[in-house]
């Protein structure tokens, strides 16, 4: 019987498009990779071109050119009928025993080549900021009214912690975290967000995307796969490809993910990352019956979810929902928090409710990367929360968010009504507003034209993509009703000419 066909990784790490390298060697440089870090064993049999070149959007063509270097070079053979296997003995072997008697011979830097995994890392789709921090032009997601934060009242927390105790808060701190601000955490976490938890289980991090690559390295080995949510946010995407997870797209519709989706059964997955309370990027709500099916699923496969919390507090229209952590009974959620959105992302903290069985091997992963978060930060921060400021700058931003949203869809409706769909968000700082007849990608760029940021949706698609919707995600939270206002009359200016062009050219 056939040998059945191995699972490639990193098939789902988009090619380098507009890179100097042509796409048939970049596919080369990967395959030729996997083999030599042991990931594609000798005599496995790789899947066919046509498998492959579909799972990395390119031509078979490509796939074709990309297997016939391999095999020039004696990484892979083919065998008559039966496919395209990894070589028993690799060139690498061989040519490391001619390379010992040569003299050394000056490599340039183009030849210079960087680990695997480091090509993955430095081919990820997140975005590297390289401006300082300052002023984000509208419609940037993801950014909490910053005008709005406290401030001066912050300074003040410092200014008394610097003079009452500075040298003890100079030193190396506990790796899970200053222990006062993970117990304010865990007492803020019972009644608001029905986590059930203790302070032991709660770890401290530099960020979402932190918490996710430690849980990559601490659940997973590299080429392990992982569901996710198809529409995925970006960053969260980087840092799991990063860490040398598959990612396997599941289907989300207005129910949020669904665990019934084939590409669940079909696949080895033991981790599941979702955002229930608030899907990123469609704004959709986990239901109930979706929320026991998955840990249901995780009960039954052994498996984690990890439970991406990130803006759950500013839900407009009823009270906020229970998280998942709360209706798991088996210690199968990793809860995941971030300051970023409630109080400012500068922060860089963030937190995760670790099963009590997995506490010691998170908390040795944190120590391991680096250490723990600095101290000072998380002292100001629990004095913030239990001094009651957290749950008052909640309240205050909940109805400014709720203020601004009605502001961006009022004028969005007015400026171009005719060419999106909008509907009102029940929950966070940004809407998604669908585009029935314009290509979204022609939409943003013309949008920053005009000096405006509009993320087409169809980028937050793993695959390449025929199934993605048409539109834009569009945040509000970080700006006053005039820029909101100002911003949607140049969106309109600009969903109004791409229009224009596409009629000219049905047209003509
Ligand atoms: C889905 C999701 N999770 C988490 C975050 C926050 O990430 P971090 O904690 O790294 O700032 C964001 C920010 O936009 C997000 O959209």
């Amino acid at each position: 019987m056939a040998k059945q066909a191995a699972a490639v990784p990193f098939t789902s790490i988009p090619l380098e498009e507009s890179s100097a390298t042509p796409l048939y060697h970049q596919v080369y440089q990967r395959l030729r990779a996997a083999i030599l870090l042991g990931q594609l064993l000798p005599g496995t049999r790789l899947p066919s071109t046509r498998q492959m070149a579909s799972d990395l959007g390119v031509s078979r063509n490509t796939l074709m050119s990309a297997f016939d270097q391999l095999i020039a070079e004696g990484y892979v053979e083919g065998r008559v009928g039966s496919g395209t296997f990894v070589s028993p003995t690799l060139p690498e072997e061989l040519l490391e025993a001619r390379l010992k008697t040569e003299s050394p011979r000056k490599i340039s830097s183009h030849e210079r080549s960087i680990s695997l995994r480091g090509h993955v890392l430095a081919n990820t789709s997140v975005t590297v900021l390289t401006r300082p921090p300052g002023r984000m032009r509208p419609f940037t997601p993801g950014i909490p009214a910053l005008d709005e934060f406290p401030i001066s009242l912050w300074a003040r927390l410092i200014a008394r912690r610097w003079r009452e105790e500075s040298r003890g808060l100079l030193n190396y701190g506990p790796a899970a975290g200053y222990r006062p601000l993970r117990e304010a955490i865990a007492a803020y976490l019972g009644p608001s967000r029905g986590v059930q938890c203790n302070a032991d289980q709660i770890v401290i991090v530099s960020g979402t995307q932190q918490a996710l690559d430690l849980v990559a390295r601490v659940l997973l080995d590299p080429g392990d796969e992982m569901l996710v949510e198809e529409y995925c946010y970006t960053a969260a995407r980087a840092a799991l490809v990063g860490a040398g997870v598959r990612l396997v797209p599941v289907k989300v519709d207005e129910s949020g993910f669904d665990v019934a989706d084939p590409a669940v059964s079909s696949s080895q997955a033991r981790v599941a990352y979702v955002t229930p309370s608030h899907q990123y990027p469609l704004g959709v709500t986990m239901s109930l019956s979706r929320r026991l099916a998955l840990l249901d699923w995780a009960n039954r496969a052994a498996a984690w979810v990890v439970e991406d919390d990130y803006d759950s507090e500013y839900r407009f229209v009823a009270r906020p929902l229970a998280a998942l952590q709360g209706l798991d009974h088996s210690g199968r959620v990793i809860y995941v928090g971030t300051f970023s959105k409630v109080l400012f992302p500068a922060l860089r903290l963030g937190y995760m409710v670790v099963p009590a069985d997995l506490v010691n091997a998170f908390v040795k992963a944190r120590a391991a990367v680096s250490w723990c978060c600095p101290i000072m930060d998380q002292v100001v921060l629990s004095d913030f929360i239990s001094e009651g400021h957290f749950t008052r700058h909640i309240r205050k931003m909940r109805s400014l968010y709720a203020e601004r949203q009605a502001t961006i869809i009022q004028s969005l409706q007015r400026e171009a009504g005719d060419l999106l769909a909008v509907t009102p968000a029940d929950a966070g700082m940004h809407i998604r507003v669908f585009l029935p007849r314009l290509d979204d990608r022609a939409v943003s760029a013309e949008a920053l034209k005009q000096g405006i940021v509009a993320h087409p949706l169809s980028t937050f698609f793993l695959k390449e993509a025929p199934l993605a919707r048409s539109g834009l995600v569009l945040g509000y939270g970080a700006y006053s009703a005039r820029q909101l206002r100002d911003a949607a009359s140049k969106l309109g200016t600009a969903l109004k000419s791409v229009a224009q062009a596409s009629s000219s050219s049905v047209a003509a």
